[in-house]
């Protein structure tokens, strides 16, 4: 467990930073992580039974500060590649972003995944977010592999990117 203090700390004890996997399905968690998706998106990217399927039937890892979920990643397998994982979904809870805990939370997810002999990981992100761009592609090494001009059919351009995790951790 690592003490992590914010920059801007209200809270100058810190705090008990942990990334874990949810492995058991806990319905106490639904509230949670809808509420954390209404606080990130301008629409809503889950129902309480996507995030209940994906509990279920992917994985989703939490990042906590002492008791409090303060993100959370959702990933499943991919049909078309079975060695790989999709990011479906990463997102911190507002105040808690841009102190390099988003990437403390990818970092974690990652190396869970190399424990569980995942080869590579895939996610799509919107061209414009260019934050979690950053986040994926400079400090993580993940490659644009293609633009998805309307595959939402939102009008909205995403890279789709992919991150050979041997490669990653031959790195770090
Ligand atoms: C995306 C998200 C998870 C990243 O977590 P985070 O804690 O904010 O990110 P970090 O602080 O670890 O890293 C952000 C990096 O982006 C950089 N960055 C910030 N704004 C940027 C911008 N407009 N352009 C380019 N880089 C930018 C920062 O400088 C930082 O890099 P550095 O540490 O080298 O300085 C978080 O911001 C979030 O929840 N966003 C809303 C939900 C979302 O968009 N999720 C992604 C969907 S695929």
């Amino acid at each position: 467990m690592e003490r992590y203090h914010l920059t801007r700390s209200f809270n100058s004890e810190g705090y008990d930073l942990s990334v874990t996997e949810v492995d058991i399905p806990d319905p106490s968690l639904v509230p949670v992580l809808t509420e954390l998706d209404l606080l990130s998106y301008s629409e809503p990217t889950f129902s309480r039974y996507t995030i209940g399927g994906i509990m279920r039937f992917g994985r989703i890892y939490l990042i906590k500060a002492d008791d409090l979920v303060i993100g959370a990643c959702h990933t499943f397998r991919s049909f078309d590649d079975p060695e790989a994982v999709v990011i479906f979904n990463m997102a911190l809870r507002p105040g808690w972003r841009g102190h390099g805990l988003g990437s403390r939370l990818l970092q974690g997810v990652l190396l869970k995944l190399d424990a569980r002999k995942v080869k590579r990981v895939a996610l799509a992100v919107a061209n414009n977010n260019h934050r979690a761009i950053s986040v994926y592609r400079t400090k993580f090494g993940f490659k644009s592999v293609d633009l998805l001009q309307n595959e939402f059919n939102n009008g909205q351009a995403y890279h789709l990117m992919q991150l050979d995790l041997a490669e990653w951790l031959g790195k770090n």
